[in-house]
């Protein structure tokens, strides 16, 4: 089927918190945002009208791959012009994967403004679906009551700012609202789908008196695994049955509580739970959640998928990235890889490998700030970050997911490769889309080059993607200059944007 939605990204208002109005970015004048539901095998086709008056838009599909559909990524600047306003821009690309994903602006800081949102791929041939009775959307996030992509964003950026201190968010929320109550029925299973679309801040998440079964991580289907409490990372997901007791008099706490070992500081007065109610008919009584070091999280590590998707051969390739959070000695805060901070580009990457011919295969000429890496079609490919900052991060790849075959503890330094690390990788190893890296510690990632485009790699906390915490993967350049066809709309926007896409 065809799923159409005619989406005007407009200015609204919200105060999810119940403690700030404020302008917020929305859709047809609305904010929450719509969820997008779809079926595996759908055509998604939305009609983006930029009506914001004042600046441009993307839109991103996070975790959906499409495949040979590079050019419907939605990254600014590396898949497409932004669209300026009063531009209108087609996304229209099908999806042949099932699970929990997200949408949102790929744009620096916009969609910390509001401007997210579920987006759900059902399946008719769900593994767990005898098992439950009801599904729950439920998208938790961070939220900052002051502007982030123009005030918060410039003192983040600014010479002010020397030790690159985070904004602390000033809430988080569950549904977007912080008085969720959702009522459940004796016996039942349902299965939460538990998305954390923060601009910062990963949270951990329990239910009070009910455990949870995973059985889904990013869109890959696990063996079932049961967890207390889990941690998300921005923009990590997770599905979990969850099975209401038969007999109760009493509701529950459905509890989110931001990591604070992010923040620099812990600023006095800042609530960092978001507390929902599991309701049940007839129960009076709301307990209050326990303290968050009553529950162990759940280690994604150790999770399997169901597909029992074994371990690939050793790699063809291998990306490594040094990352590094440092200023150039003027006092403004950047983020590096191997030495490099990401500078989006004039003309955006995907042009420049339909224009350049053979020298698409030599990263030079996609420009020294855009951290570009060459995949060659079907190679199989390791991405090592080493993490030399006390701080930890959650790193995604685009139109992939990702084998994790070796994560290590905080502090244990740079990866070297040897007998013995190897031999240690899983044969069955957790596949996911976004991936936390401890601090001063470090992953690898392995996944095969079958999806020719441009894939962007980075740090999901909006902070450290727009100080440049990013690498850009050109996977098999040449078959895309044989196989792409970019639509008249996309140079339409580069030229309403007056943003050269030609290359050269
Ligand atoms: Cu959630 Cu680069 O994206």
């Amino acid at each position: 089927a065809t799923v159409t939605k005619d989406f005007n990204i407009t200015w609204a208002y919200g105060n999810p918190d119940g403690a700030f109005n404020r302008s917020v970015i929305g859709i047809n004048n609305q904010w929450p945002i719509p969820k997008i539901e779809v079926n595996k095998g759908d055509r998604v086709v939305i009609n983006v009208f930029n009506g914001l008056g004042n600046v441009s838009t993307a839109l991103h599909f996070h975790g959906i791959f499409l495949r040979g559909q590079t050019e419907m990524d939605g990254a600014a600047g590396v898949t497409q012009c932004s669209i300026p306003p009063g531009s209108s821009f087609t996304y229209n690309f099908t999806v042949d994967q099932p699970g929990t994903y997200w949408y949102h602006s790929h744009v620096k800081a916009q969609y910390p403004e509001g401007l997210r949102g579920p987006f759900i791929v059902h399946d008719p041939d769900m593994p767990f679906k005898d098992q439950y009775d009801e599904e729950i959307v439920l998208p938790l996030s961070d939220w900052y009551h002051q502007m982030v992509s123009t005030t918060l964003m410039s003192r983040f950026i600014s010479f002010a700012n020397p030790t690159g201190a985070e904004p602390v968010p000033d809430a988080a929320l569950m549904n977007d609202t912080q008085n969720l109550q959702i009522h459940v029925q004796p016996g039942k299973t349902y299965m939460f789908r538990i998305i954390n679309m923060a601009a910062f801040a990963a949270q951990y998440f329990w239910i009070e008196g009910h455990t949870m079964r995973v059985v889904e991580v990013d869109g890959v289907y696990t063996e079932p695994a049961e967890a207390s409490m889990l941690y998300l990372t921005a923009a990590q997901r997770y599905s979990v049955l969850v099975t209401a007791k038969n007999e109760t008099g009493a509701n529950f706490a459905i509890q989110g509580s931001m990591d604070q070992d992010l923040f620099d500081a812990v600023p006095d007065g800042l609530n960092p739970n978001v507390t929902g109610w599991l309701v049940y008919d007839g129960a009076k009584e709301l307990p209050k959640a326990q303290p968050l070091d009553a529950f162990e999280p759940f280690d994604d590590f150790g999770l399997v998928p169901q597909d029992g998707e074994k371990l690939l051969d050793k790699a063809d390739y291998t990306v490594t990235l040094d990352l590094k959070m440092d200023n150039l000695g003027d006092g403004a805060n950047y983020a590096f890889f191997n030495d490099i901070t990401y500078v989006v580009p004039k003309v955006p990457t995907i042009y420049t490998a339909l224009t350049t011919g053979d020298l698409a295969t030599n990263p030079a000429v996609y420009g020294v700030n855009t951290n570009a890496f060459i995949l060659k079609k079907d190679d199989i490919v390791d991405i090592v970050v080493n993490n030399n900052d006390p701080g930890k991060h959650p790193f995604h790849l685009h139109g992939h997911n990702f084998q994790v075959v070796s994560r290590s503890a905080d502090e244990a330094g740079p990866f070297v490769a040897n007998a013995s690390i190897e031999a240690a990788f899983p044969s069955v190893p957790m596949r996911r889309d976004t991936i936390l890296v401890r601090p001063n510690g470090n992953f690898v990632l392995r996944f095969r080059a079958d999806n020719p485009g441009i894939w962007l790699f980075h740090c999901h906390i909006e902070w450290h993607t727009a100080s440049g915490l990013i690498a850009t993967m050109i996977e098999s350049p040449l078959e895309l200059q044989s196989s792409l066809t970019i639509p008249e709309d996309h140079y339409a926007a580069c030229r309403a944007a007056k943003q050269p896409f030609k290359g050269n």
